[in-house]
């Protein structure tokens, strides 16, 4: 079939690959992330594009870019945690590499590949949560990507849990993302490492004794071996994604809630407190059908391919 190049661009990785009509990958590599450069940034996906597609007939490259996306799919307005401001990404990066360039949300490319190949096969109405270096949504609704107005729906990190809470990238207080990303998960274990230290022993133990150590794959680790410190940091990131997609479903009604992103390497037990906390805060509980839970089928390699499908078409 017609081959296409998918990238995504996250807070700390970049991941590209060369992509089938059925979303099958040929190719991939992953690269960090220049994300306080943007020039920088271009030339790496660039360089990363021309390497994945080399010897390759490949029709497009799609990017899904963690930020708010215009409605030209183009042009990003706005990125809480990377630097770009009105940056002409697309046209950028079409020059750069001599291909047609889409840019699309990186959550939404994920929730895209996720509803067309992945776990969301066949579900005309879902949910997907990113939970990485932010939280990103991507919402299919009668079996299209909900974009809004503008291009830039669907930004569930940044839904208000907590009135005058922690700042956010955004500009705001008390996103979901300040209590239920990826970098919360670890800044969170390490204040609770370094306050606890006799019940982080095992965590601290694989961070040479240093709470500033601790990272996301160490909390993983140490929970799927049974630590109950590491279990308890992820149930708690579990809770506050539960509690911010029960306010969603309220207004969604979404039949089935994927979960992907870094994080959700973690598995049951991230996805575990999320439904516990999602069935106990759901309006309606007990007298409505709730929303099921899965985990992404297609793993963190969901934005790769779900840029590369919307460049085809
Ligand atoms: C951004 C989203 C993005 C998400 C996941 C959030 O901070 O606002 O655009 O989808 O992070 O990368
Ligand atoms: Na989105
Ligand atoms: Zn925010």
């Amino acid at each position: 079939g017609e081959l296409t190049c998918g990238i995504d661009i996250g807070g700390t990785k970049i991941a590209g690959a060369v992509v089938d009509a059925e979303g099958r990958i040929l190719v991939e590599e992953q690269v960090e992330s220049p994300a306080t450069d943007p020039t920088a940034l271009e030339a790496t996906v660039a360089s990363l594009v021309a390497r994945l597609c080399a010897g390759l007939s490949v029709k497009a490259v799609g990017v899904g870019a963690a930020g708010y996306i215009a409605a030209d799919r183009s042009t990003v307005l706005f990125a809480p945690n990377i630097a770009w401001r009105n940056e002409p990404l697309g046209a950028d990066l079409s020059r750069l590499t001599g291909l047609p360039v889409l840019v699309e949300n990186d959550a939404n490319a994920a929730a895209w590949a996720e509803a067309r190949f992945g776990a969301g096969r066949g579900v005309a109405d879902q949910l997907m949560v990113t939970v990485g270096t932010g939280v990103g949504g991507g919402i299919v609704t009668g079996g299209r990507l909900l974009r809004g107005a503008h291009g830039i729906g669907a930004e569930i990190g940044h839904l208000c849990l907590v009135p005058d809470g922690r700042l956010c990238g955004c500009g705001n207080h008390g996103c979901l993302e300040q209590y239920g990303s990826g970098s919360a998960l670890v800044a969170d274990t390490r204040e609770a490492a370094a306050a606890s230290s006799l019940l982080a022993r095992a965590l601290l133990q694989r961070a040479g004794g240093d709470p500033a150590a601790i990272t996301g794959p160490m909390i993983t680790a140490a929970a799927q071996e049974g630590d109950r410190f590491a279990i308890a940091q992820l149930a708690r990131l579990g809770g506050w994604l539960g509690r911010g997609l029960a306010s969603l479903a309220a207004v969604l009604d979404p039949a089935l809630i994927v979960v992907g992103g870094g994080v959700s390497t973690a598995g049951d037990l991230l996805l575990e407190p999320m439904r516990t906390t999602f069935e106990a805060e759901l309006t309606g509980r007990g007298f409505r059908p709730a929303a099921q839970f899965r985990l992404a089928e297609l793993g963190v390699r969901a934005g790769v391919i779900g840029a590369a499908d919307l460049a085809r078409t």
